[in-house]
């Protein structure tokens, strides 16, 4: 229901009537309060977007305060439970649960899309073997939008969909590529007969034998790419459609997604989570590293979140299948050491104030290094999971009338005009 607020400036004493449309205030709209008829009019203050609202979507909920994720409405458990990373991706992508034909011709052209042009795989063995994967993996999708150019045709829905089955198919063989020649070893080609994760494994050299590890592997791993595949805007979904406003075409956005996924306090933690665990080692350790978070030497990685100021329901379900996967490979020490730390973290006033609760990577990583992921590969995996949520809120962005390029203001805090002094006079 379209409602308005009346907010009085103080400074002239004048009222102003502002719009309020599904809880917002259209930012545009402070223009109008001014203090004298130069004044470029009343600008909100924002560091971190921590209450803005940059665009209207259909993609994905989330409800902090309850617990909830859906995504183009139907929640996150069910999905986890029924659906698959594939069939998620074309949800996330195309709005609607696909048919049967729509599926299957969905998987067969991400299936055809797989191929790494060769100048890709080139790139790929130019890195030295001790290369971040990160790094590999922004430089290879960047350098993919000089293989195809006509990706910038952002206006030619054909052009798009074929970048989407592009971006799809090809992070995991990127992935695995680069895990190959990092190790020394020859690279596994795509097998056109394997599905998206189980392909992915084939790759990764980790799929030698059916039944056993390998089949727990391609299950648990595709239902943690699932639960990773989008979460509204986040850092690097909001770096995806910042590059979507200049126009830049879909590689090179996504390229730039990765990189903002690679910090430590984005995608960047399921990696620092595992060492934080290490380190800590066993469960008389736990209290000396929550007195050490307390006193802000360092933070206590897979914890808190900007919007779940509750349980992240992903995280609950992560922790689920660490349990299910442990009771069927036996006990792991460093699941002991998480639980623990959960346990006393969630008694303690510091968290329990602040809200603080696992997040999504706080369970991923024992999972990924329990079935053989090395801990440095983790947040490529989550970036091979986002490239759904990453496409559906790129193609969202372009497909957006109300949108343009995205060019936030700023106050300047700096000197006024000041003479040049030349060097031999400072
Ligand atoms: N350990 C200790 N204290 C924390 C933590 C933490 N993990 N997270 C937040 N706080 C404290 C923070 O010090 C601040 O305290 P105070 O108000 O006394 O200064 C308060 O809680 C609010 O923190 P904030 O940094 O203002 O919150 P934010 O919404 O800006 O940050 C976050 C969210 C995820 C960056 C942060 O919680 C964090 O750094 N967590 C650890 C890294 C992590 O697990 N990241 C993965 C996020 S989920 C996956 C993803 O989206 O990529």
């Amino acid at each position: 229901m379209n409602s308005k607020i009346t907010i009085i400036d103080h400074r002239t004493g004048k009222p102003y009537d502002l719009p309020v449309d599904q809880g917002a205030i259209p930012a545009i709209e402070l223009r109008r309060v001014k203090e004298s008829d130069d004044d470029l009019g009343l600008m909100s203050y924002d560091p971190g977007f921590k209450n803005t609202a940059s665009c209207r979507s259909k993609i994905t909920f989330i409800d902090g305060a309850r617990s909830i994720l859906r995504y183009r409405g139907y929640p996150i458990e069910s999905l986890a439970r029924d659906s698959n990373y594939l069939e998620t991706a074309y949800l996330l992508i195309q709005g609607v649960l696909p048919g049967r034909d729509d599926l299957d011709g969905w998987v067969e052209q991400i299936k055809r899309h797989r191929d790494l042009p060769e100048c890709i795989q080139q790139v790929i063995k130019a890195f030295r073997s001790d290369a971040h994967p990160m790094g590999v993996l922004i430089s290879s999708i960047a350098a993919l939008s000089t293989c195809y150019p006509e990706a910038r045709r952002l206006d030619d829905t054909q052009t798009l969909e074929q970048q989407t089955y592009r971006l799809i198919g090809m992070m995991p063989t990127i992935a695995a590529y680069s895990l190959r020649h990092r190790l020394g070893l020859d690279v596994i080609a795509p097998d056109a007969n394997l599905g998206h994760t189980g392909n992915f494994l084939r790759m990764l050299g980790q799929r030698q034998k059916s039944g056993g590890v390998a089949e727990i592997s391609e299950k648990v791993l595709d239902v943690i790419l699932l639960l990773h595949a989008d979460l509204e805007q986040n850092c690097s979904a909001n770096v995806m459609r910042c590059v979507a406003s200049s126009l830049g075409d879909p590689h090179c956005a996504t390229a730039a997604a990765v990189a903002a996924l690679s910090g430590p306090r984005h995608g960047g933690a399921n990696e620092r989570v595992l060492e934080q665990l290490r380190k800590v080692g066993s469960k008389d350790q736990v209290p000396g590293l929550l007195k050490r978070v307390k006193a802000r030497e360092e933070r206590l990685m897979g914890f808190g979140h900007r919007v779940y100021r509750d349980y992240d329901p992903r995280a609950r379900i992560l922790k689920q299948i660490a349990e299910d996967v442990f009771a069927e490979i036996g006990s792991s020490p460093l699941l002991d050491v998480a639980k623990e730390l959960e346990r006393v973290a969630l008694e303690d006033d510091f968290f329990v104030q602040r809200r603080l609760y696992p997040n999504v990577d706080f369970y991923s990583g024992i999972i990924l290094d329990s079935i053989g992921f090395p801990a440095n590969e983790f947040t490529v995996l989550f970036a091979i999971a986002r490239t759904a949520g990453w496409l559906a809120q790129y193609r969202e962005f372009l497909a957006d009338a109300e949108q343009s390029i995205a060019r936030p203001r700023q106050i300047y805090d700096g000197e006024d005009e000041r003479e040049y002094i030349p060097i031999t006079d400072r």
